[in-house]
């Protein structure tokens, strides 16, 4: 699985030390993959080799060019775009440019994920006919069932807060006994989100739609779920029709933080 390229190994044990899992040791005065079934592949031994020495079976370790190096301002433009981000409900009818839609997704798998399992796989939905022939679902479902009525009311008055109006939405569905699904699949979206914000694209999380594709049938037919998936998150996307947002809304509430401290020696 993880492949040691002899002879550009210098022994300096610096992937030994990375490794989370000691799947690798030394022996013989080079590493050495020894507990293989314990490998969550996460190619942290590959980032620290000095001589990229380390790849996976076909794949190379690391990403090709150097680190990347950063602007001294990037803190401040990191935070900037993290208050800057919003949620978009209101979009111009123009397709969402699939490239940047598979870009950003296939960027997402550089969030965080529990064991580096990544469960996330996506459902693109895009056009309006099939967006309205979801809608229909929910509020059928809706006035059948009494549950969270606002959607219909809403609906009539203009507003929906299900897909708002856009033309696309991704869904990121999940094998539910995968190892920890609900915030991989929200990481790996939210990953996403940025990415398509930082490319003109307007977004919104879609909580209701999430809900009700787990909880209607013919819904779940319709995306094509699998019936050991679940929908963990879903984005409405689109290109903002409405005026650009002229501040960044203040938070109501802040984090309460408990510090619980020891001595730190
Ligand atoms: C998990 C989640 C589910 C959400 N579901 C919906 C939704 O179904 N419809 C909607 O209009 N907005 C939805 N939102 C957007 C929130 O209303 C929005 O993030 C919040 O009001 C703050 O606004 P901001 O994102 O512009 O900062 C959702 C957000 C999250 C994180």
């Amino acid at each position: 699985m993880i492949y040691i390229d002899a002879e550009r190994c210098i022994s300096c044990m610096k992937c030994v030390k990375a490794c989370p899992f000691q799947v690798l040791e030394t022996s013989s005065g080079k590493p050495e993959c020894i507990r293989e079934t314990l490998c969550i592949q996460c190619l942290h031994c590959a980032a620290v080799c000095p001589r990229e020495a380390i790849s996976l079976e076909d794949l190379n370790g690391t990403l090709q060019g150097d680190f990347p190096s950063l602007p001294d301002d990037f803190p401040d433009l990191i935070e900037y775009h993290l208050l800057a981000r919003r949620s978009y409900r209101s979009f111009k009818s123009d397709p969402v440019d699939k490239e940047i839609i598979a870009h950003a997704l296939k960027t997402s798998a550089w969030a965080p994920s529990a064991k580096n399992d990544h469960p996330a796989e996506w459902i693109v939905v895009s056009g309006k006919p099939f967006i309205q022939e979801i809608m229909d679902h929910i509020l059928k479902y809706v006035d059948e069932t009494g549950t969270s009525p606002e959607i219909a009311s809403l609906y009539k008055v203009g507003r929906n807060v299900v897909t708002g109006t856009a033309n696309t939405l991704i869904l990121a569905a999940a094998k539910a006994t995968s190892i920890n699904p609900s915030v991989d699949s929200a990481l790996a979206l939210y990953n996403a989100e940025l990415i398509l914000q930082a490319n003109g694209l307007g977004t919104c999380w879609a909580g209701y739609l999430t809900r009700m594709c787990n909880q209607i049938p013919a819904l779940r037919q319709l995306v094509k779920l699998s019936e050991d998936c679940q929908i963990y998150g879903a984005l409405m996307v689109g290109y903002p029709d409405q005026e650009h947002y002229l501040h960044i809304p203040n938070r109501k509430k802040q984090p309460t933080i408990q510090w619980i401290e020891t001595a730190l020696r």
